[in-house]
């Protein structure tokens, strides 16, 4: 065995000076002689964990960052990772939740070569988490890792226990995770191309308390949504502005309906009128949702130019829906195809225009892309 450091361990915590010796511990056993370090990474507890860490550190090769400025659970992590000196990088909660005789064979699948990045996990044949775990719990978790799944292609997305190579991190700067889910962060940013599972048993923690709670799940549904964008950029877009282009078709509905219904409007000025709230809506959510990355222009203007191509949009599906229908014999047998092919080719030429003209990208975007060498 080498004398280069093998392995750093680094475990974020927050009031955990219950489970800083039995952690150390647990590590310790499993790791036998390999050349290791533990780095605990402290927002500033309070709570004692610094004297426990001195404690032990004559036992143990363990040593404790305590963070004044900053506090939450996946910038910490980073400032773990940031400080570590092994080859290999082991993240695992404090709260013996996560087994530590699972390193071992984490490290052999790194080392081996046969993956790349290694998620334990409750989720695969052989993993399990304790019983007590209320439906709502479950379910949540569920749902969670479902949406994550065409992003990473590991059955336990969430995990805050995860191996790789220091070698292999991705640039901080690359990395923005909104919340908990630094793990899945680092998976889909550093574009690992073969990450595996080891299995595990996750235990719920005895001492302290967990501190996920719901607004951790809302944040959780906002990273999702930028990390699809990382992986996905034009097809994320698309897709988002297709799903606010259909409720914007219900809201148009809505009022065309409504405005005959109640105010006895004839169905032509209803339809001039239903235009109105409908592109709205849509200039709105795109704007917010879409778009959110994109400069955020003056709103009357920028909800002209939406209009504008709106317009040119409408003209587009009415006219090629009138020529299909008139001059292809086919479409003239089919018009619900007919009228299809002009909703796409509508949606198509809207979803072009407003991409380049009426949300503009960043400046530094820009620069960022003319900048690039490599670009065609
Ligand atoms: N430094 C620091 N700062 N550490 C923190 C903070 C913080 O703000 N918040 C939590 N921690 C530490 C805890 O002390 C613990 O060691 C670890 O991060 C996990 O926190 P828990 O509060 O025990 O999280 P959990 O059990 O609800 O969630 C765990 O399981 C989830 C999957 O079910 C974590 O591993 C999550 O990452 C994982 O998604
Ligand atoms: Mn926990």
């Amino acid at each position: 065995m080498s004398d280069a450091l093998t392995l750093s361990v680094v475990i974020p915590t927050y009031k955990e000076v219950l489970n800083i010796p039995l952690i150390s511990k647990a590590v310790g056993e499993a790791l036998g002689d390999m050349p290791y370090e533990v780095i605990f990474v402290d927002d500033n507890s309070q709570d004692g964990s610094v004297e426990a860490v001195e404690k032990i550190s004559h036992q143990y090769p363990v040593r404790i960052e305590v963070r004044t400025e900053e506090r939450g659970l996946s910038t910490a992590v980073m400032h773990g990772i940031d400080q570590a000196k092994g080859e290999y990088i082991v993240v695992m909660d404090a709260d013996l939740s996560h087994p530590a005789t699972a390193i071992p064979k984490m490290l052999e699948k790194l080392i081996g070569g046969d993956a790349d990045f290694i998620v334990g996990s409750r989720y695969v044949k052989g993993g399990s988490f304790d019983e007590d775990w209320g439906f709502f719990r479950l379910l949540n978790s569920k749902i969670a890792t479902w949406l994550a799944l065409p992003i990473c292609h590991v059955k336990d997305p969430m995990s805050g226990f995860f191996s790789f190579k220091r070698s292999n991190m991705p640039a901080m700067h690359m990395l923005s995770p909104l919340g908990y889910k630094i793990g899945l962060e680092i998976m889909v940013k550093g574009r690992f191309k073969k990450p595996a599972e080891v299995p595990i048993h996750f235990i719920d923690r005895e001492h302290g308390e967990s501190k996920l709670d719901f607004k951790e799940q809302l944040l959780y549904l906002r990273h999702l949504r930028r990390l699809y964008r990382f992986k996905f950029p034009a097809a994320s877009e698309f897709l988002q502005f297709g799903m606010v282009g259909g409720t914007g078709f219900l809201v148009d509905t809505f009022f065309y309906w409504a405005l005959q219904t109640f105010f006895g409007l004839n169905h032509t000025v209803a339809r001039a009128i239903s235009f109105w709230p409908a592109v709205t809506w849509n200039w709105f959510w795109n704007r917010t949702l879409t778009f959110s990355d994109r400069k955020k222009g003056k709103k009357l203007s920028q909800w002209l130019g939406f209009v504008g191509t709106s317009l040119y949009g409408f003209a587009i599906n009415v006219g090629s829906y009138h020529l299909l229908t008139d001059y292809v014999p086919f479409f003239s047998e089919n018009k619900y195809l007919a009228l299809m092919a002009g909703v796409l080719m509508g949606m198509g030429f809207n979803f072009m225009a407003a991409r380049i003209f009426v949300f503009r990208k960043l400046d530094e975007e820009v620069e960022k892309e003319t900048e690039r060498p490599d670009h065609h």
